[in-house]
Formats: structure tokens, sequence, C-alpha cells
């Protein structure tokens, strides 16, 4: 599992760094950030065992790949080239900036909401610096690196998705007004963090934290126990979710435009509805609602 609580850790994260006198919960070194959490990633400071060991977390990601990751998180993985070490994100970023205008800023590790969201407003997405210990191969609680950049960078270089980004981060600053945050989270969550997607092959993954994960990448397109229901914007918005296990239930996505265009109308209502109800439970099924089976056992 490295199932990793995002949106909800972060807001749990930013708690500690403001509550806390001593700061030193958080994983990352804080010290050297700027205003809106930036550093530098001095990538001449990783060691070689840092490397190697990116290596082995990339190597073990591409060979579960074919066959669950969709098209689009495939083919920009290759083009970014990041399969012999850590990458060095200024390369990465200038060849980004040319293809769908965003950047990739270092930053010590989780960050406060309202910079997250400002980060990708103006299509700059914050990545990790650090790397997860070796003992930490197959379960991660924080983000580190590989998920920060194996996870969510790919998708970056597909135009409508990195759109449904920046709007998501603006989304996010009216979210901030409108005390909507916790459905915005769940949106996030089964979207950019473990949604899947059809193709004419069958079920494929998008999500980050499927994509950087050894074993939900596998559980959550096979095995029989988790629900996978097709996506509804406030459907998903009501729905719990589990950060500390692989996912009860996936929503299914038709296309990046479906989940752009899904998500283009105005929250308010939603949030304004959302708040006078019961959220649902993570395995929910409600009456009318298809559970999609399984995709069939993969050849390799
Ligand atoms: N349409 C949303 C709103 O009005 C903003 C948003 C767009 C949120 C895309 C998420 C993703 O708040
Ligand atoms: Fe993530």
């Amino acid at each position: 599992m490295d199932a990793i609580g995002i949106s909800a850790e972060r807001a749990d994260f930013f708690k500690s760094l403001t509550e806390k006198s001593d700061g030193g919960k958080l994983r990352g070194d804080y010290t050297l950030a700027d205003a809106q959490y930036v550093v530098a990633q001095d990538w001449a400071a990783y060691t070689p065992e840092q490397h190697a060991l990116w290596r082995r977390l990339y190597q073990r990601q591409a060979k579960l790949l074919p066959g669950r990751a969709c098209d689009v998180f495939m083919d920009s993985l290759a083009k970014m080239d990041a399969a012999d070490g850590i990458p060095n994100f200024a390369r990465t970023s200038d060849l980004l900036f040319k293809t769908t205008g965003w950047r990739l800023v270092a930053v010590p590790g989780l960050v406060p909401d309202h910079t997250f969201f400002e980060h990708l407003a103006h299509r700059r997405f914050p990545v990790t610096v650090w790397l997860r210990e070796p003992h930490e191969f197959d379960y991660i609680v924080e983000p580190d690196v590989f998920h920060d950049f194996f996870g969510h960078v790919p998708l970056l270089f597909n135009p409508i998705f990195a759109g449904h980004l920046q709007q998501y981060g603006q989304g996010g600053l009216k979210a901030l007004q409108l005390d909507g945050l916790p459905y915005l989270a769940r949106l996030y969550w089964y979207t950019v963090e473990f949604g899947l997607i059809r193709s004419p092959q069958g079920l494929r993954a998008y999500g980050a934290g499927i994509l950087s994960s050894g074993g939900e990448i596998g559980y959550c397109l096979t095995d029989p126990t988790p629900r996978r229901i097709p996506f509804e914007v406030e459907r998903v918005m009501r729905t719990r979710y589990k950060i500390d296990s692989y996912q009860e239930t996936y929503f299914v996505i038709d296309s990046f435009e479906q989940l752009f265009k899904d998500t283009a109308p105005d929250f308010s209502p939603i949030y304004a509805r959302l708040k006078q109800m019961e959220p649902l439970p993570a395995d929910s099924l409600l009456p009318g609602e298809i559970d999609l089976p399984a995709a069939g056992r993969h050849a390799s």
C-alpha cells in the first residue's frame, strides 16, 4: 500500500505546523522555504544510494504500468526520461512549460492548502524534494518525490488534464471562502489521486496515488472487493475516503474531457446542499448505481 493521504493529510500537517511549537513533526526541512514554500531542489545533494532507490521504485512501477495505466500517462512518462535517477526538476519543468505552460516548483513537503491552490491556479506544480527511506519501499504515509513526480507530473503534459488542475486550484481558493474544502478534497482524492478511466481496451488508472503504488495499481483494476462506480461530481463530493488502506470505491471517468466539463459549473450550490447532508461511507452503493465489474486478470 502506498495510500497517501494527500488532502486530508495536508490539512493535518499544516495544523501540526501551526499548533506545535516544535515544527519538528514535519518531515521536510522548511527552514529555507520562501513565502510560497518553494525551495531549491539541490539535485547535487542526492546520494548514489538515493538515486539507486529511485531506480528500483521506477523499475517496479514501470513493469506494472502496461495495460493498467492510461495511455496519456504512459506516453508522457516516456518523454520525461526519468528512469535513471531522481530527476532534475528544472529539466522536466522546461519541457513541461513548452508543452502545457506548467512549471514544477520544489517544496520541502506538504504545504498549506492556500499555498497549494495558489500554485495550481498559476500552473505551478509543487514537487516534494525528499525521497522515502529504503524501508518505506512499499508504503509511505506522506508524499515524497517519487509519488509527486512519478505519479503526478506525467498527466500535466496533457492539455485537458493540465487545464483541469489549474481550474481545481482556482476552485480551491474559492472553496476556502465557502467552507467547501472537505467536499473539494474528496473530489481531488477520487480523481487526481485515485481515479480510474475507461479506455477502448478496458479500465485504466490515471490517479497518482494508484500509479505510484506497487500494490494498489493491480488491486484497483482486478480485485473483486472494491466498488467501481461511474463518476458523478456531487456523489463523489459526498463520499468519505480511506487514507490508510486501499480504496473501497473507485470512481470511473469516460475521458478527461468529461472531468473538465463536469467540474466546470459553479460549485457553490453543491457545497450548500452537501452541508445539509450526511456524508456517505466509503463503500456505499446507492439505488440505481452501477458497480462496474473488475477488469479481467492481467496477462503478465
Ligand atoms: N467549478 C468549480 C467551482 O465553481 C471549480 C473547480 C473546477 C473545482 C475544476 C474543481 C475542478 O468551484
Ligand atoms: Fe498526490
